[in-house]
């Protein structure tokens, strides 16, 4: 099982300075330590990923799919990342999103390679 969460932090993605929200990044690793998702789900912090103007992105990818969310606006959706790297761990890569994520999907067909 391969699965990864990269979260763009970029030239966009959390630049308050552009009028963006701020990436939890110290939360984020805090929050895979907590859980204990080292190991088990990637999480890669990336430089710009492409599609700015969705900003703030996040991909959540497995061996088969890669799905982009976009327009991360706050905790609650980026706590949800880390709901569904939990999922992940338990019930497998076909885990359903969760329905705070669902709302933010996109399409991208950037094929996506990121590595930590
Ligand atoms: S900075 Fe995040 S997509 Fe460009």
């Amino acid at each position: 099982m391969f699965a990864q969460v990269v979260v763009c932090d970029g030239c966009c993605c959390g630049r308050i300075s552009k009028g963006h929200n701020e990436v939890p990044i110290d939360a984020l690793k805090s929050a895979w330590q907590e859980n204990e998702l080292d190991g088990k789900v990637e999480l890669t912090i990336s430089g710009c990923l492409g599609p700015c103007s969705m900003h703030n992105v996040a991909v959540l990818k497995t061996d088969e799919d890669q799905t982009w969310v976009g327009k991360l606006s706050g905790n609650e959706h980026y706590d949800a990342l880390v709901d569904w790297a939990l999922e992940v761990v338990n019930n497998g890569v076909n885990v359903a999103l969760p329905q705070i994520l669902a709302t933010q999907v996109f399409e991208h067909s950037k094929s996506l390679v990121v590595r930590n």
